[in-house]
């Protein structure tokens, strides 16, 4: 594994949400952080080295999106998603969730009903309802300590009368990288009853035990058609506060639509060391992402066999992300007895699960994207305050 890897990184006074909000969040200075989705791990060295030149240029004016990165990112999905998009197809776009929002105000109106599956990345809720559209809710069954798609009840939903479906694959929080049999019947559906396709798949990179991530986009011309995919190298290489992702809008009429939605809000240009980043990311950062998978691997192994002994908590074995969802009913506290739990006792600072949703009750997230050292004192830390009770 990288030695980069070993040594936790000192992110404090860096205007860091993970770092310097602990004391607002967590009430004390003390608590470990363990929630917001970034890293506590350094970037890929030809990344840093793309910034680093980016930067001694010294000129940052206007920037354009040209051919060559549209066919670094088509490359990329080839290489890594065995995905032959179009190069036309690419929107580029400061983050997912401006994207998401933009494609909701193009493909519903006012009043239209847009599902999600639920527990879920909690500002799909407010994509639903800022825009005045009607949230439905098709909540995964846990079964057995895994997650799965109540697929009659999705088209019960769908058959109300579902305008959208946003698609949250690999899926945040429960770790879910659905099948091609799930995808596939996600996509029948679809198609059957005209709900049009969201895809979220900032997190496609992110997989493990040799799984792949399948875009359902590449299912067929129907399904592609009627899709928006959203992508992003800001998870995969640590790159969130760069703001720069795409989408991929194989529909003419919608790609002309969104562009214009984004003009009409200024979002026409991305910065210019996110275009920098984003270029050396997919041209040179595959040997870095294969350390990390090793790295996010052994730190999800390690906390699962953790709390394999532990019957309070278990720890739901994530096929994908580096966000693990943390099943603490066992405890038998009250939801607000169980964050206090985590931030007064164990001192580590989680994502509450009910942000994700009402079935998080009893549930919290915990990132591991860090060096195993600072992964492992969370887990003593927890295991500690639970010998205590
Ligand atoms: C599923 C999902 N979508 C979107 C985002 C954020 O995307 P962006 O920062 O590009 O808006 C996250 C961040 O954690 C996420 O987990």
């Amino acid at each position: 594994m990288s030695s980069l890897f070993e040594k936790l990184p000192k992110r404090e006074n860096t205007r860091s949400v993970k770092w310097d909000m602990v004391k607002t969040l967590y009430g004390a200075e003390d608590v470990q952080p363990m929630w917001v989705a970034d890293m506590d791990l350094p970037i890929a060295e030809p990344i840093r080295d793309a910034l680093v030149n980016r930067a001694e240029h010294a000129i940052f004016g206007y920037t354009l999106t040209d051919d060559k990165l549209n066919q670094t990112v088509k490359d990329w999905l080839l290489r890594r998603h065995n995905w032959d998009i179009k190069k036309e197809w690419i929107i580029y776009s400061p983050g997912v969730i401006p994207t998401l929002h933009m494609a909701i105000l193009n493909v519903t109106n006012p009043g239209d009903s847009v599902l999600i599956q639920t527990p879920v990345y909690p500002p799909f809720y407010d994509i639903v309802k800022s825009h005045d559209r009607k949230l439905v809710t098709n909540p995964l069954e846990y079964k057995n300590g895994a997650y799965e798609i109540d697929f009659d009840d999705l088209e019960t939903k769908f058959k109300q009368g579902v305008k959208a479906f946003i698609l949250c694959n690999p899926h945040n929080p429960v770790g879910r990288v659905w099948s091609k049999q799930d995808l596939e019947k996600m996509a029948a559906l679809c198609l059957q009853y005209d709900v049009f396709m969201l895809s979220d798949e900032i997190h496609a990179d992110l997989i493990f035990d040799g799984k792949k991530h399948i875009p359902i986009g590449s299912l067929s011309n129907e399904i592609n058609n009627r899709t928006i995919t959203c992508m992003s190298p800001t998870k995969t290489f640590n790159l969130a506060g760069l703001n720069v992702s795409y989408a991929i809008v194989p529909d003419k009429d919608i790609r002309v639509a969104m562009q214009k939605e984004y003009r009409k809000y200024g979002m026409t240009m991305l910065n210019a060391m996110g275009i920098a980043a984003l270029d050396a990311a997919y041209t040179d950062g595959e040997s870095w992402l294969d350390d990390l998978l090793t790295l996010l691997e052994h730190n999800r192994n390690i906390l699962i066999e953790a709390f394999q002994e532990r019957p309070e908590i278990t720890a739901i074995r994530a096929e994908g992300t580096y966000l693990i969802w943390l099943d603490c009913t066992n405890m038998g506290l009250s939801h607000e007895d169980l964050k206090k739990f985590m931030q007064e006792e164990a001192k580590v600072g989680l994502n509450d699960g009910v942000s994700f949703g009402k079935e998080g009750e009893g549930f919290m997230r915990m990132n591991i994207a860090s060096p195993t050292t600072y992964v492992q004192e969370g887990i003593n830390k927890i295991i500690a305050a639970l010998d205590k009770k």
